[in-house]
């Protein structure tokens, strides 16, 4: 059985302040939680008061992109042995930072194994475009992004990563895949090509997660879908109500 899990995006929204009395606002309910996990994912600079705020907490703190190295120079980036004293996870290869910071396949898969490496679990984003969605590729596209940042991991190694399916066109828009459209990508583009690289066994211990316009409206249909083990939430991980997408998640 693979445990819901829960993540919030919270990209660049909410000061250091503000993220302080969120988390303070909301983690006594997620805690109450049983039967699924609940991340948060602040913007760096709130992650160490966060951190503080959760202390004791079973809520688990990711943070939205990571350097592959230890060190270096390398101007305003963020080591993963740097990330490790605070956060459980890490968000790589988001479709923001693959459109606007030229993140390729391979710096996500070598950001991956590092995350790993140091102990991280990494949530690592796939997803289409509308014109690839339109021209029918999206199977292609997706298999191709997810054999790509597995490339050289061991099956051990490979359970351990989260994968999160956003297609670009869902992301911030309110127009979300349907629940089937999203359990059938996630089913066949993503757990069959871990299943096709790595066999069944593996491809059912990974878990996998829709994400692109979820809310506590629609998130109980996509956790209704087999494939479908969570959500990667944006706009809507911002307000008190992500606790009630946690609670429906936990009760799929
Ligand atoms: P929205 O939930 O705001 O569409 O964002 C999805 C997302 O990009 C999460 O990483």
């Amino acid at each position: 059985m693979r445990r819901p899990i829960i993540a919030g995006n919270w990209k660049m929204y909410k000061t250091p302040e503000e993220a302080v009395s969120f988390v303070r606002e909301i983690r006594d309910a997620l805690d109450a939680i049983e039967g699924a996990d609940a991340v948060v994912c602040p913007p760096a600079i709130a992650i160490p008061g966060v951190a503080e705020a959760l202390a004791g907490s079973r809520v688990g703190i990711g943070a939205q992109n990571m350097h592959a190295e230890e060190q270096g120079a390398y101007t305003g980036e963020l080591a993963p042995n740097m990330l490790t004293p605070f956060c459980q996870y890490v968000i790589l290869g988001h479709s923001e930072r693959r459109a606007y910071y030229c993140e390729t396949d391979e710096a996500v898969n070598r950001k991956a194994k590092a995350a790993l490496a140091h102990g991280l679990t990494p949530i690592i984003c796939v997803g289409e475009s509308l014109e690839q969605n339109e021209a029918g590729e999206t199977q292609s596209f997706v298999s191709g992004q997810v054999r790509a940042a597995l490339e050289g991991m061991s099956a051990e190694e490979v359970v351990r990563c989260i994968i999160a399916y956003e297609p670009i066109w869902a992301i911030g828009t309110g127009k979300a895949a349907s629940a089937e459209e999203a359990g059938r990508i996630i089913g066949e583009a993503v757990r069959g090509t871990i299943a096709d690289l790595y066999g069944e066994e593996t491809a059912g211990a990974v878990r996998i997660q829709y994400g692109g316009s979820t809310n506590p409206e629609n998130i109980g249909a996509y956790m209704a879908q087999p494939d479908i083990d969570g959500a990667l939430v944006g706009g809507a991980s911002l307000k008190p109500s992500f606790v009630e997408m946690v609670r429906i998640a936990a009760g799929a």
